[in-house]
């Protein structure tokens, strides 16, 4: 049995960056950097454990900017995309909401429609808490139907370097 979703949400989330992992980070950033002319915004080289449980390895990451897009460059092992295979491509996607009150309501909204029954999840995996970083942003990770990553994050304004 399934159960119709509650009214839509009024939060109009906006995109904020797109998450990209390499094998090599140095490699990854230049080709950014030359190809898009963009620039280095930020690097990070320690995670909180949630980063960590959903990354295991992750060595480093940089933001690249170019104009209005950020590209969150990470490295961690793994393997190239294939072609010739169907497979996910983009490791997430990230979009902001300005209200953390909101960032809890679409939270609060993804469980609701996963526990409906009106949908087929291709995995399981739950929608993580929110995590709450050192400058004050705060984001948690929330799978689709089809299994890709999205992040949701609220960035204030306090937090220049994100
Ligand atoms: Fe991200």
């Amino acid at each position: 049995m399934t159960t119709a979703p509650s009214t839509p949400p009024t939060t109009v989330p906006v995109f904020h960056h797109v998450g990209i992992q390499t094998t090599d980070l140095d490699n990854a950033v230049a080709w950014y950097e030359d190809f898009f002319g963009g620039r280095r915004s930020w690097s990070l080289t320690e995670f909180t454990p949630l980063t960590e449980s959903r990354l295991p390895g992750i060595r480093a990451l940089t933001e690249v900017v170019v104009g209005n897009l950020r590209i969150h460059l990470f490295e961690r092992d793994g393997d190239p995309a294939v072609p010739e295979q169907s497979r996910t491509q983009f490791q997430h996607v990230c979009v902001s909401v300005g209200d953390p009150a909101e960032l809890a309501s679409l939270r609060r909204r993804w469980f609701e429609l996963y526990g409906s029954g009106r949908y087929a999840f291709a995995l399981s995996e739950q929608a993580t808490g929110i995590v709450n970083d050192h400058d004050g942003v705060q984001s948690f990770y929330a799978l689709d139907v089809n299994g890709l990553e999205f992040e949701f994050t609220y960035v204030p304004r306090t937090a220049p370097t994100r």
